[in-house]
């Protein structure tokens, strides 16, 4: 694995950025101990106890046009599921199947016209803390679901999954076999209705409505 381990980082997806600009190549991790700005999605922070748990970037060089990188997003996440025996809530959160969150996914990209020059796929993965912060009440870890974990094992299994699944051809197949989110009543924003489905764009349907961003409420 190319790894690049630091300390303290503000966000290891800005250290990935510096890297990737630079021509680190596909596959290239970022991991900190500690992030003092880490990002979440839909411009919310990441806060993650040092030390206990995995936070790290992948710089991803997929060869693929700009428009499916959603695609990439859902694969790491349907391969991050099987691998540790979770559930996708869409787009990419993962869950137990009570809906409790272990790791959510953030993906940054880099076009070149039509294509993607890089992406940062950003994981924050809850491994071994076991006490959350009142203000997080639906997030747990995958010590809390089965004991402590060995982190550097579990980053080699997260890393190789997410390599394995994000350009996979079955990668929707996957997802919608892992899916939390289908056949259950969501909202999104002002639509509301059944999950039936997940389009070939990464598109959920709710209601009959093709949803291609945004977060269930
Ligand atoms: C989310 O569920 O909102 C996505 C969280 C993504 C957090 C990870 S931690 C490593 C990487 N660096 C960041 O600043 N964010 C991502």
């Amino acid at each position: 694995m190319l790894l690049h381990r630091y300390d303290v980082v503000s966000s290891t997806q800005t250290v990935a950025r510096a890297l990737a600009e630079e021509g680190a190549p596909h596959g290239t991790v970022v991991l900190a101990e500690e992030q003092t700005a880490g990002r979440g999605r839909l411009d919310r922070r990441w806060d993650s106890a040092r030390g206990l748990n995995l936070t790290f970037t992948l710089v991803l060089r997929p060869r693929i046009a700009a428009r499916d990188a959603p695609l990439l997003t859902l694969g790491a996440a349907a391969g991050l599921a099987t691998a540790f025996d979770l559930r996708v809530k869409w787009p990419n959160d993962l869950v137990t199947a009570e809906g409790c969150k272990v790791a959510g996914l953030l993906a940054e990209m880099d076009t070149m016209g039509d294509r993607i020059a890089f992406v940062l796929l950003g994981v924050g993965l809850n491994v071994n803390q076991v006490d959350f912060p009142e203000w997080l009440p639906n997030a747990t870890s995958l010590a809390l679901l089965g004991g402590p974990q060995d982190r550097d094992e579990v980053l080699e299994r997260a890393v190789a999954a997410i390599l394995a699944w994000a350009d996979h051809p079955d990668r929707l197949s996957l997802w919608r076999h892992r899916a939390h989110t289908l056949g259950k009543h969501v909202r999104i924003g002002a639509v509301e209705g059944v999950a039936s489905g997940l389009r070939d764009d990464g598109a959920l349907i709710v209601g009959g409505v093709p949803i291609l961003a945004g977060e269930i409420g």
